[in-house]
């Protein structure tokens, strides 16, 4: 092979790549060589979701092929697609596509990874879980999280006067250690013992090593590379030290017949007695099969670990997001405030939770916040069948990576009047001005977030303390939260800034 010729083999090579939607009759965004629609994050601009964000906001088109690196994907721009595809044609997109390995990974066999049946088998048995009985048996100990958290916000506050305090950084404190509590089952305190083995963890897990960039990349992106990874035996030393813990309390639970109430205690159930319980009142783990077990220790440290990622800086940021916007509309400031000392005096006088789900204030200011600041800001689905797109003479192949924008629904004037302004009134009965199907913040249908009812009730706990024990200093001037270039999760480029004051 002439040189000419050698070096002409990748150009053409990248040349077809890049041209398959075209070949395919649909209209193409983000089309630069080699990263396409990520050129932005490999320049450390941007991140992910907001990468996708911007593709979402360079056209009007309603649905776009894109090129995530090599990889041909479609961004659905159209709210009613978008529903069809997380909803009504779920039988055409019910994978995420992202790396899985049952057989020689048994850890990544979560439910959000997890495919087909084997998926809808394990969501049917984690149903019961998060039922509303259920977290009312958990409140207790997120309430007791909450009175720590406002204990630390205490102590840092001068006698008089105010002071500004950073609320993200307080706010994942708390979602680390309701995670650990009410999921892991662990004693833990991060607000006294900040460097607890807990605590340690979620720092590797949180950190953006070049490594971990990597493995989170080709997880997503090229599952068969990730599966090659594990297969070589690089391990990610954070998700080994989970695997650790979570066999450690499982054997210590198990053999000391220890029995709480949190959603290790489910797990065990399940993998004692096949199901869990529907009963609510219901929470042993005793062995109903022979000691036959139904489910892995390692299965149960995949759920586990699934949970953490799942619920740690999405109630984090839900949670000092809505503090922050809060203290930008004085008028909502109010009502929030009106409407936690109202639902608390109804239950005399305490924070139960009956009075968290009376407080449908509040609700709306999360709902609102979800909107405004989806901690999630795109979802995924890979199609499992050809897909005609309705109304269109294109075709969805199987094998197509599918990812809805939901910040840049969320955001986009044709779906929701003035979106850059906070209005919970939407939310309120005969208010809605919104279009309902470009509303997803915990996502849509069958494979929607497992965990939603857990985290708001999470996330109102948080806020309804700070509400009830400090004055929040409204700020002279709105201004817009800048998103940091890490990671999925939309996250604060640089915390949420908030002035407080004791009560009062
Ligand atoms: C404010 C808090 C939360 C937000 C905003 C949120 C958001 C989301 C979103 C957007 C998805 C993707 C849904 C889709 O693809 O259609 C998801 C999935 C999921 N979430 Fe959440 N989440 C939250 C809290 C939690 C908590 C506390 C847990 C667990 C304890 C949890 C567990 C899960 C699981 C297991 C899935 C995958 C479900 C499946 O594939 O069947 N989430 N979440």
């Amino acid at each position: 092979m002439s040189r000419a010729t050698f070096w002409k083999c990748p150009y053409v090579y990248l040349k077809w790549t890049f041209s398959y939607w075209d070949r395919k009759g649909f209209p193409s965004t983000g089309v630069s060589i080699p990263f396409g629609a990520l050129e932005s994050v490999a320049k450390g601009k941007r991140s992910f979701g907001m990468a996708i964000y911007d593709m979402y906001q360079s056209t009007k088109e309603p649905v776009i092929g894109m090129y995530l690196t090599l990889r041909p994907a479609l961004l659905i721009r159209d709210a009613q697609l978008a529903h069809n595809v997380l909803v009504k044609d779920f039988a055409s997109f019910h994978d995420r596509g992202i790396y899985v390995d049952e057989k020689n990974d048994p850890m990544s066999a979560s439910l959000f990874q997890l495919q087909g049946a084997s998926w809808r088998a394990l969501r049917i048995k984690l149903t019961p879980s998060f039922t509303s009985g259920k977290l009312k048996a958990m409140f207790a100990t997120s309430d007791s999280v909450g009175d720590k958290l406002v204990a630390s916000m205490k102590a840092q506050l001068p006698e008089t006067g105010s002071k500004e305090l950073e609320l993200k950084k307080l706010m994942a404190t708390y979602a680390i250690d309701i995670i650990a509590t009410t999921i892991f089952g662990l004693d833990i305190d991060s607000f006294a013992d900040p460097n607890n083995e807990f605590q340690a963890i979620s720092k590797k897990l949180n950190r953006k090593h070049f490594e971990d960039i990597i493995r989170g990349a080709a997880s997503f992106l090229f599952p068969g590379l990730e599966k090659f990874f594990v297969q070589i035996g690089w391990k990610q030393e954070a998700t080994e030290r989970m695997r650790r813990l979570s066999h450690r309390t499982v054997d210590l639970r198990e053999e000391n017949n220890i029995e709480r109430k949190d959603l290790l205690q489910l797990l065990l159930q399940l993998r004692n007695q096949g199901k869990i319980n529907t009963d609510d009142s219901v929470w042993s783990a005793e062995s109903t099969k022979n000691g036959v077990k139904s489910m892995s220790k390692d299965v149960i440290a995949g759920q586990l670990l699934l949970f953490y990622i799942a619920g740690y800086e999405t109630t984090a940021s839900t949670a000092a997001f809505t503090l922050y916007e809060l203290t930008q509309n004085p008028e909502v400031m109010e009502k929030a405030k009106e409407d936690v000392r109202r639902a608390i005096e109804k239950h005399g006088g305490k924070l139960t939770y009956d009075a968290i789900s009376d407080m449908k204030y509040l609700e709306a200011c999360v709902l609102e916040t979800a909107r405004k600041y989806p901690a999630l800001p795109l979802l995924n689905r890979i199609c499992t069948q050809d897909y005609p797109v309705p109304h269109s003479k294109l075709v969805i192949r199987k094998g197509t990576p599918v990812i809805i924008s939901v910040i840049g629904m969320h955001r986009d004037a044709e779906y929701f009047p003035d979106p850059l302004s906070y209005q919970p009134e939407r939310y309120l009965e005969d208010n809605k001005n919104f279009n309902q199907a470009a509303y997803m913040p915990f996502g849509e249908g069958p494979r929607m977030c497992i965990g939603a009812r857990m985290g708001k009730v999470n996330v109102k706990i948080a806020i309804a303390k700070v509400l009830s024990n400090f004055d929040l200093e409204i700020r002279k001037e709105k201004s817009e939260i800048e998103f940091g270039v890490n990671g999925v999760p939309l996250m604060p480029k640089s915390g949420v800034p908030v002035r407080l004051s004791l009560k009062k």
